[in-house]
């Protein structure tokens, strides 16, 4: 399994049709209404399609994910999942060094990002710089789009902390037309998150951000977002009808939220496009056997560039 993580691809190329088979014959429903449901769905639960063997202490860090049966088994099952479902499990070389996974725990220490570990999270898209897929950066077009699903597989939580998703459904549906508008134009700068900044340092020689994008997209028959309550900003005095809007935005986020448990075995897919992601307070101490979530993300890759990825790994998207 630890060779196989090395090429996801070649994983999904040699199982996934031996999972839509196994689908199919266990709950006699058809994978591509699965399949189709997935991607116009804010979330996608798939409860305990994995059992989570043996498994050391929780780690105190993003990094390493220990090579134990159980995390191994987990992050198969995710890059198999996703696989099936048409995406490629993916990286960004800019943030945690390229992983393609990495542990959500409470990180041990003192700090912004291990206070940060402990404390509940408001919802946000992940990469919230990155361009919408089907879309290039205005700058560098070889930068990846963001993904289309972030990827939680649960290993322990014992005290049953909730992970928050706002579905852009309803809150697009609280929010006034002209206010949703305003949230298409172009005309919010979009600062980038703290875990990519010192790999994009690194990569790009400086924090990547958007000056003068936009929250919302309409996509075929869909509204995308993108949104992070920190990292967007926009000038009250010079564009007081967009500040109006981001506000009301944020407001309507936090009344809109929907919870759901990560419990061992499960995988939560959420979409990066249709909902924001958040969590609860975690708290408690580190280590031993507290909360661990193993996260990494799909994304339907079938229009990247070739300078968009590295070549080694495959799976590490620039930056
Ligand atoms: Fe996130």
């Amino acid at each position: 399994m630890r060779d196989a993580l090395h090429e996801p691809a070649k994983l999904v190329a040699e199982s996934s049709i031996a999972v839509r088979d196994a689908y199919q014959e266990s709950t006699g429903q058809s994978f591509e209404a699965l399949s189709a449901s997935l991607w116009v769905a804010p979330f996608v639960m798939l409860p305990q399609v994995f059992t989570p063997g043996q498994l050391p202490e929780t780690p105190q860090g993003f990094l390493p994910v220990p090579d134990a049966e159980g995390t191994l088994v987990a992050r198969v099952s995710a890059v198999v999942a996703m696989g099936a479902l048409g995406m490629e499990t993916v990286s960004y070389g800019s943030e945690n060094d390229g992983a393609l996974f990495v542990n959500l725990v409470v990180i041990a220490g003192e700090g912004r990002i291990a206070d940060k570990s402990k404390g509940a999270m408001r919802g946000h898209t992940d990469a919230v710089t990155f361009p919408f897929r089907g879309q290039l950066d205005a700058c560098n077009s070889d930068i990846a789009p963001s993904p289309d699903f972030v990827c939680l597989s649960g290993l322990r939580n014992p005290d049953g902390v909730r992970t928050t998703v706002v579905p852009m459904s309803d809150v697009l549906a609280a929010l006034s037309a002209e206010h949703v508008d305003e949230l298409k134009k172009q005309q919010f700068d979009i600062r980038s998150q703290k875990t990519f900044i010192p790999g994009m340092n690194l990569i790009l020689g400086s924090e990547h951000g958007i000056d003068g994008g936009e929250i919302l997209l309409d996509v075929g028959g869909e509204t995308w977002v993108r949104y992070s309550h920190s990292s967007i900003r926009v000038d009250e005095d010079e564009k007081p009808a967009a500040a109006e809007a981001n506000a009301a935005f944020a407001a309507a986020c936090l009344q809109h939220c929907t919870s759901v448990v990560v419990e061992p075995g499960d995988i939560l897919l959420v979409n990066n496009r249709l909902a924001l992601h958040g969590r609860g307070d975690v708290g408690g101490e580190a280590g031993g056997e507290s909360r661990w979530i193993l996260r990494t993300y799909g994304l339907d890759t079938t229009e990247l560039t070739k300078g968009q990825r590295y070549s080694k790994p495959g799976y590490m998207l620039f930056p």
